[in-house]
């Protein structure tokens, strides 16, 4: 059975209860009586996805599919790779919008199963994205980990840098419009998406209340236990496509020997002992949360389990490549055989934009109702 399969799912603890009623019909379902479950997700189409998106978010994605849904929406968040600075050259935009696609359809994302899409092309997320501005708290936004991150460098007492726009700062609201559009339920997602998860909630809470109707349901977080993969090159920061140096992730289109070169030179320390132990051995960690996610194991019960009698960096390196390229490696293949069927993935997301087009545009529907506009 393919890891995609066989990871267990976890509620975040933290999220809001979502309403859950009994299953209703697409049809049947109403602002009085919301869907039993949705599921929503999005990528950003920045560079192909890594081993980090896959652990901790895309995997789950694939599991959900075969989980009762009344709806299965994911999504290739374009407009929101507009916020990178600097701008996305055009042409490396487009072939990152087709080569995500590509990655999705080859790790398991089935078109009769899931609605795959892009966000771009159903204007209904930017139309309720306005909505939303509307009723959300400057505040809220001002304590956004991902944007505190990017305007720290300015002193509150200096106007922002000019590589700080609108865009960047909106972004939540864009992915709470991203869910709250197709009314969804639960959002799989890393450990670094939680406060924007959070804030989805406040925000259609605050809807809900202003006008009286009880249309959104509180959009919940699905975790996998891998929440969050290190960089290999430094593992006190988060695995990322936007990370220069490529020798910091893998990517699920590395070949084996690019995999296997990767792990031999992550960062671990002087120690030949293999031990559990994330404050003190966070480049040992990360290494064997990459090989118990891999495996769907523990990663505290490896040192005494499947890894006892290691010993040395390089003989637990070595173990720790064989089970990431046995992950990537199926994955890269379908990738790769994707690479000479471009009409049909074409086709893929021409349908799913149509479809995903529908389900939204039935919301904005109610949301035009609720507030007014008709
Ligand atoms: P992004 O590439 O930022 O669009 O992320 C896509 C999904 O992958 C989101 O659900 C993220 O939370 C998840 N993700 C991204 N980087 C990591 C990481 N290093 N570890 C675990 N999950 C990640
Ligand atoms: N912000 C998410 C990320 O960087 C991507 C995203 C956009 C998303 N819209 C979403 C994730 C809606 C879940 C639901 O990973």
């Amino acid at each position: 059975m393919p890891a995609a399969t066989r990871t267990v799912l976890s509620v975040a603890t933290t999220a809001a209860t979502a309403t859950t009623r009994s299953a209703t019909s697409a049809a049947a379902a109403t602002a009085a009586s919301p869907p039993a479950r949705r599921i929503l997700s999005g990528i950003q189409p920045t560079g192909v996805p890594h081993l980090g998106n896959f652990l901790g978010a895309l995997r789950q994605w694939v599991q959900l599919q075969d989980q009762p849904a009344q709806s299965v929406v994911y999504s290739i968040v374009d407009l929101h790779a507009l916020t990178a600075h600097p701008p996305v050259p055009p042409t490396t935009l487009r072939d990152s919008i087709h080569n995500s696609a590509r990655v999705l359809l080859a790790l398991g994302i089935d078109p009769k199963k899931s609605i795959l899409f892009q966000q771009s092309q159903v204007p209904a997320h930017t139309q309720l994205q306005w909505v939303l501005t509307c009723v959300t708290s400057v505040g809220w936004l001002n304590r956004m980990t991902q944007w505190k991150t990017k305007a720290g460098s300015s002193p509150a007492d200096t106007a922002p840098p000019a590589a700080l726009k609108m865009g960047l700062f909106a972004y939540p609201v864009l992915q709470a419009a991203d869910i709250l559009i197709y009314r969804a339920t639960h959002v799989p997602v890393g450990e670094d998406q939680h406060q924007h998860l959070e804030l989805a909630r406040d925000i259609a809470k605050v809807f809900n209340t202003n006008y009286k109707i009880n249309l959104f349901p509180m959009p919940q977080a699905v975790s996998t236990s891998a929440k969050r993969i290190m960089s290999l090159t430094d593992p006190t920061a988060k695995m990322s496509k936007s990370h220069a140096n490529p020798k910091s992730r893998i990517d699920l289109t590395d070949s084996d020997t690019q995999i296997t070169k990767k792990i031999r030179g992550a960062v671990t320390d002087s120690d030949a002992s293999v031990t559990w132990d994330p404050e003190h051995r966070p480049g040992v960690a990360n290494l064997l949360s990459l090989y118990a996610a891999c495996r769907d194991l523990d990663p505290a019960s490896l040192p005494e389990g499947e890894l006892k009698g290691v010993v040395g960096m390089a003989n637990l390196k070595q173990k720790v490549a064989e089970c990431v390229v046995d992950t990537v490696r199926p994955v890269r293949d379908e990738y790769l055989r994707l690479g000479g069927e471009e009409a049909y993935v074409r086709e893929v997301l021409e349908e799913g934009n149509a479809r995903a087009r529908a389900e939204a545009d039935a919301t904005w529907e109610m949301v035009m109702k609720a507030v007014g506009m008709k």
